[in-house]
């Protein structure tokens, strides 16, 4: 047990050691620099166990309305300086008393990191990141993150384990939900904007928290589509598609990065120095944390690659690795490591230091309570605002897939509507799996949406059939609420259990029996509007060929039911397209838009030797880019300003939109290049550039881009980039297969 005076002689020399830096802190040094000496000082007074303890992250015990939701053993570990961060902790009194045991009971005082997956929203849920992805609204994206960021830090959280950006191109994967789809363009924009968005512009204040670009790296592609497995991607992949994301992360100046349960080149990647030293430290220069993901150090043994917990902590401490969550690894085995001279207290050192900036960058050695502050909870958290900002965000993912006849909008003076199906009503499913502390009270859904928005029409409500079920029983009242209807919504696909970590499925299409329910809806001949709910990309052949509205709405968070009501009756106009391709049958998976031509590419001949298949089509049911509006839109114009231009030059083309429909609306413009000639096969289309543009009906806008040559790099054989010179294919669409405008320039030397 340590005594109250020797509390009080640390604590002294503590102030002591911050008086002396910051007063040596010379305004000409930088913030770092001064944060570096803080530490170094604060270093010179750990013991061994304390350091180990820095690099200890573990989970919380107690129930969620418990005084400190630990137990007394963690209680005592903190104390003790064994523990130095938490995970699931939450909520300003619980974790300001948690942190007031580190600050004020332990040796030293260091105050704890409090880590918790706030994905998408923290309390105010805004839609999964790949519908947020939908959006292609940057600004959006950014602002739903600052949010989540604003309620988080109110609620004691100080480290989210968001974004994750792996490109994924496997929808039987159920973590595609949590990305930004399969664009590694795309994708970085989107990981910068989530991490300035969680980040802001001072990591000090007291509502931004740190950020983790996870799942370093290759994670988007598990062998077969199956969670935790392993991926055996190419050099050129990971360089091409999966590291980019994570780089732009490290441009936006994300805190810290999660390794993954995943292995790249036979290596686990928590034990892979090529990842976690070669490049994130030594090409990259990442001076923030590695943090391990849920016990896999541990895990390492299943993997093959350690004997035993103690080579797994010497393994991936040496390979990168600064903190362990979960396996308890580093606390049990690194002392006597050290005695053993298996590892250095140096290796020690440098994570300790890393964990200790971020602390320090934090703000949380000038105020530990920073985070978790009451008044902040009760005024900032599940706001107006917040809400409202949310709905807007809603309404900018969903994407419209389909609109027979402009059967969408729907007229606000309808008399009876029949809403049927497992989600219509099912508050769960529009939070989704990473629901962080969103409430089942606090969600509109669907059903409720609609009778907020109408409340002179009588809206027809019938569950129908479950998500996963063999029962049939509601099947009859469905039929005849949908009878007594004028129009039909129905609200069907995957519950928050079908999609997220650990739900991969080998099967995309819609689960259970729903669709027979649908199809027996639809030989009732009434006008059916189909509401996706999902997490991925779903099979929906048959709906797509006989239903003649369908609008995508992902799991939409707390104001989805509102946003999916202001669409369908027209009060916003969709703008959404999807980031990622909807396959037309699993066997074409993995399938992207930017795939090579091939030696034998299918140019729609009867030639049975192309590279295509005997029995499905190449094509997929939606492609990426893709999603429709209630107006029109003509593209026209094209001017390229230079056909040729030098390696230094930029090349700058514009072109002219206009709305030619009736009403509002938002076209997201997509330029994709295609390098007609190179030394490496490229793909058929890649994407450079987008812009968001807002029309009234008639308007014109000329829109001007430009890209540089740096934009047209390739990876040659050597897997070095590189730009050649030669021709270039400029490809400007509605969507990635809707292209309207066409031009070419030429690089030269
Ligand atoms: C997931 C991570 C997550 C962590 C902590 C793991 O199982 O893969 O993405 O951040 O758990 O909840």
């Amino acid at each position: 047990m340590i005594k109250k005076s020797r509390f009080l002689i640390w604590s002294i020399t503590l102030v002591v050691i911050y008086m002396v830096t910051s007063c040596n802190t010379s305004e000409n040094k930088t913030i770092t620099d001064s944060y570096e000496r803080k530490v170094d000082s604060l270093l010179s007074l750990m013991t061994l166990t304390e350091k180990i303890g820095q690099l200890n992250l573990v989970g919380r015990d107690g129930n969620r309305n418990s005084a400190t939701q630990i137990g007394p053993k963690k209680a005592n570990d903190i104390r003790k300086g064994l523990v130095g961060n938490l995970i699931g902790v939450v909520g300003a009194a619980p974790n300001r008393e948690v942190q007031r045991i580190a600050v004020e009971e332990s040796r030293l005082g260091i105050p704890l990191l409090f880590a918790r997956d706030v994905i998408h929203g923290y309390k105010t849920l805004t839609p999964i990141p790949l519908a947020e992805a939908a959006s292609w609204d940057l600004e959006a994206i950014e602002k739903s993150a600052r949010i989540a960021a604003i309620e988080a830090s109110a609620s004691g959280i100080n480290w989210t384990y968001a974004p994750m950006v792996d490109i994924s191109r496997d929808p039987r994967w159920g973590r595609v939900m949590e990305g930004a789809g399969e664009d590694p363009y795309y994708g970085s924009l989107v990981a910068a904007a989530r991490v300035r968005g969680f980040q802001g512009d001072d990591l000090s204040k007291e509502n931004t928290i740190l950020a983790c670009a996870k799942h370093f790296a290759g994670y988007g592609s598990p062998m077969a589509g199956r969670e935790y497995s392993i991926i055996d991607v190419s050099m050129r992949e990971l360089y091409e598609v999966h590291l980019p994301p994570f780089e732009a992360a490290l441009n936006a100046s994300v805190g810290t990065y999660m390794t993954s349960f995943t292995e790249v080149n036979a290596v686990p990647a928590t034990v892979s120095k090529f990842l976690l030293t070669d490049i994130l430290r030594e090409q990259w220069n990442f001076d923030g944390f590695v943090v391990t993901d849920w016990s896999t150090i541990t895990q390492l043994m299943e993997h093959g690659v350690a004997a035993d917990s103690s080579s797994a902590a010497v393994a991936s401490i040496k390979a990168g690795v600064d903190m362990d969550m979960g396996s308890q690894a580093f606390v049990r085995n690194l002392e006597n490591l050290v005695k053993e001279k298996k590892v250095s207290e140096k290796d020690i050192d440098i994570a300790v230091r890393r964990i200790l900036l971020a602390k320090y960058r934090l703000g949380l050695f000038e105020d530990p309570y920073k985070y978790t502050n009451p008044e902040r909870e009760k005024t900032e958290v599940l706001t107006p605002q917040n809400r409202e900002a949310a709905r807007e965000m809603a309404q900018k993912s969903m994407v419209l897939l389909k609109n027979e006849n402009q059967l969408l909008p729907l007229s606000k003076s309808l008399k009876t509507v029949a809403v049927i199906g497992p989600v219509a009503d099912d508050p769960r499913t529009h939070m989704g799996r990473w629901k962080a502390e969103g409430e089942r009270k606090d969600v509109i859904t669907l059903l409720h949406g609609l009778k907020k928005k109408l409340p002179n029409t009588k809206f027809l409500y019938a569950k129908g059939v479950d998500y996963d079920t063999k029962d049939r029983s509601g099947f009859l009242e469905a039929i005849s609420v949908a009878k007594q209807a004028e129009v039909v919504v129905l609200a069907i696909g995957e519950s928050q259990k079908h999609s997220g970590e650990a739900s991969s499925r080998a099967s995309i299409d819609i689960p259970g029996i729903q669709m027979e329910l649908v199809k027996k809806l639809h030989t009732l001949g009434k006008p059916m509007v189909v509401v996706l709910y999902n997490g991925r990309p779903l099979t929906i052949n048959w709906i797509n060929d006989h239903i003649p509205a369908i609008l995508e709405a992902w799991i939409p968070g707390t104001e989805g039911g509102n946003a999916i009501a202001d669409i369908l009756f027209g009060d916003y106009n969709p703008s959404g397209k999807l980031p990622i391709t909807f396959p037309y049958s699993v066997g074409q998976i993995p399938i992207f838009y930017s795939y090579k031509n091939t030696g034998r590419p299918d140019d729609g001949s009867d030639t049975k030797w192309a590279s295509k298949y005997y029995d499905i089509p190449n094509e997929p049911l939606y492609p990426f880019g893709y999603g429709l509006s209630y107006t029109n839109f003509k593209y026209s114009d094209l001017k390229i300003k230079k056909s040729k231009v030098t390696m230094s030059d930029t090349i700058t083309f514009s072109m002219s939109i206009t709305n030619a429909g009736k009403v509002p609306g938002e076209e997201v413009i997509q330029v994709y290049t295609r390098d007609l000639l190179a030394s490496v096969t490229r793909p058929v289309k890649e994407l450079k550039r987008f812009k968001k543009v807002l029309l009234k009906p008639g308007e014109t806008k000329t829109i001007s881009f430009s890209i540089t040559a740096n934009d047209l790099k390739l990876l040659n054989e050597q897997l070095q980039w590189i730009t050649e010179p030669g021709e270039f294919q400029l490809l400007i669409g509605s969507s990635s297969s809707d292209i309207r405008l066409e031009g070419k320039f030429e690089l030269i030397e």
